[in-house]
Order: structure tokens, then sequence, then C-alpha cells
């Protein structure tokens, strides 16, 4: 089997396994009040890649546990996919279009975006915690993607940064930090999922270390080529509106080191995430073949 169709393959299986748990997991439309249950699953079920998701499973594989971390996954998708909706927003972003669809709040207006958001959030955490797992495991991840998604070197905090350097030349290390913080704490967060599923929320800390090496250098990889995707893709292409980071004078790489020394840089975070793989066995091989694509990808 090529490597092409081995790699196809095990994203589409994973991603069907995520699919089928958060299906199971969101609230039905039939549920009063059934605009905010429609408005979660628009949003949710509108066709993401899944990448957070698949990369708890990917490691929790490589930690010798490959199955039933699915609904922990779940819950790293749907703080993702609450991020999306408010960075949408007319406050943040104002982008008409995501994953192809309308964005939540053009199909159901701001308010109930902003509470599907918000909803989205709270039922990350109800899975969290409804779980029939160690209650050290659920304790560490509910720390663990609080901390991610908050101020603190997280994605909120990121956004804010992100907001905030519209229209000003950052500097490198400001750009570095947005990035890191808006995009990479939920990646890196996803990966350390898996060790903390594996080993019952006490992980063996070299490992759990080299996790967390590889999950930040693929998530602030994950950022720069979204950001290059940004310049050099379509709307079409994309599921969302390309060209925008430069209409809205946003803190970018390409606006930093143009689009090769982006992809310059991305591929350099590719090798370090790989290098930090290097005491795990054949297992690991999802995470591997995961970190080409994020840097190979074209939307
Ligand atoms: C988009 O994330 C927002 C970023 C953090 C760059 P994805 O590219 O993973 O979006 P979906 O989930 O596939 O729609
Ligand atoms: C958003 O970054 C990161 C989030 C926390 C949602 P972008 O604003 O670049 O994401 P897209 O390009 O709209 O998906
Ligand atoms: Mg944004
Ligand atoms: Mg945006
Ligand atoms: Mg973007």
């Amino acid at each position: 089997m090529g490597l092409t169709t081995r790699l196809d393959d095990y994203v589409s299986d994973r991603r069907k396994r995520v699919d089928r748990e958060l299906e199971r997991l969101l609230p039905h439309s039939d549920t009063p009040p059934g605009t905010i249950h429609a408005a979660m699953r628009h949003s949710v079920f509108a066709g993401g890649k899944r990448i957070r998701p698949i990369l708890a499973i990917a490691a929790a594989e490589a930690c010798g546990s490959p199955f039933g971390i699915e609904a922990p996954a779940c819950a790293l998708e749907c703080v993702h996919t609450y991020s999306l909706i408010h960075d949408d927003l007319p406050a943040l972003d104002n982008d008409d279009l995501r994953r192809g669809e309308p964005a939540c709040h053009k199909a159901f207006g701001e308010s109930t975006a902003i509470l599907a958001g918000d909803a989205l959030q709270t039922l990350a955490f109800q899975i969290l915690a409804t779980q029939d797992l160690p209650a050290e495991t659920t304790a560490a991840m509910v720390a663990e993607l609080a901390t991610a998604g908050g101020t603190v070197d997280g994605m909120i905090g990121g956004q804010v940064a992100d907001i905030e350097a519209e229209g000003y030349d950052p500097t490198d290390g400001q750009v570095e930090y947005i990035h890191r913080a808006k995009t990479a704490a939920l990646i890196r967060a996803s990966v350390r999922f898996g060790s903390l599923y594996a080993e019952a929320g006490t992980p063996n800390s070299m490992r759990h270390e080299a996790l967390s090496q590889y999950g930040a250098k693929i998530g602030l990889a994950f950022q720069i080529v979204d950001d290059v995707l940004d310049v050099v893709s379509s709307s079409d292409a994309l599921g969302k509106t390309a060209g925008k980071d430069a209409s809205q004078s946003k803190a970018t790489y390409p606006a930093l080191y143009g689009i090769e020394g982006s992809r310059q840089r991305a591929r350099e975070c590719l090798g370090e995430a790989l290098r930090a793989l290097d005491g795990f066995d054949e297992r690991a091989w999802g995470l591997r073949a995961i970190a080409d694509l994020i840097v190979s990808r074209t939307s």
C-alpha cells in the first residue's frame, strides 16, 4: 500500500470514529431549545478536518492505547469549533464563510452564534466530566483543556493579541506568541490528551514531554501553513474566505517572512516535531504522518 493511501485510510477511519461520537454527544436539533442545537450542529458538522481529535487518537495509539479516547477527543473538537464560531463574528474576523457553509452568525444570527460558541465550550467540559475514566484522568484533561483554551498562553489570550495586533507591524516574537497561543496551545493539548488517557492522568514524564514538544511544534506549523494558505489558496479550496489576513492587516508569518520564508519555518517546525518522536516506535506512525500532512496540506 502506498504512503498516501495508508494515510488517507488512516485519517478517514479516525475521522469516522470522531464523527460518530460527535453525532452521539451533541444534543439533537429537536431537543428544545432547538435553535441553539441546530446552530451547534450546523458548525460542528459543516465538515471540519478533525485534526485535533485525530491527533489525540494518534497520540493515544503511540502510547499503546488505540481505542476509547474518542469522547474526550470530541471535547477538543467542541472547543475548537466554538473558537471558530467566535472568530468569525463581526466583532472579531467578520467572516461569512466557514467549512464551506455560511458562518454560524450568517445562518442563525449573532446572538445565537455567540450562544452556540458558549454552549460548545460548556458541552466540552460536560463530556469530559461524564466519561467513565479514572478521576485523575478526568481532572488532568479538564485542567489541560481549560488552560489551552484560556487567557494565559492559551487560545483566548492568542485571540486577544491577534485582534490587538491588527494594523500594527508586529515583531517576530509577537507573531510567534500569537500563533503559539491562539492555535498551538489547543493542538498541543490534543496530543497531550493521548498520554493523559493512556496513562490514567499521570503520564510518564519523558513521553509526555516529548509529545508536548511535538504538539507545540506542529501546532505552530499548523498556523504558519494556515497563514500561507490564506495568501496562496482560494475560498473554494479552503471553505473560508481567502486573502482575509492581508485585507485586515493581520499579524501573520507571510507578512513578516514572505511565503517562502514562512514555508521554510513550517518545515523547520516539522523537523523538530519529528525529532521529538525519536524515542517512539512504529505505533507513532500516525503522529509522524499527520505532521507531514499538516505542512503539506492544501486546505
Ligand atoms: C482553522 O482550523 C483555525 C485555525 C486554528 C488555523 P482548521 O484548519 O483545523 O479548521 P477545520 O476544523 O478543518 O475547519
Ligand atoms: C484563528 O486563526 C485561530 C482560532 C483560535 C480560531 P484565524 O483567524 O487565522 O483562523 P481562520 O483562518 O479564520 O480559520
Ligand atoms: Mg482570527
Ligand atoms: Mg479568522
Ligand atoms: Mg487564518
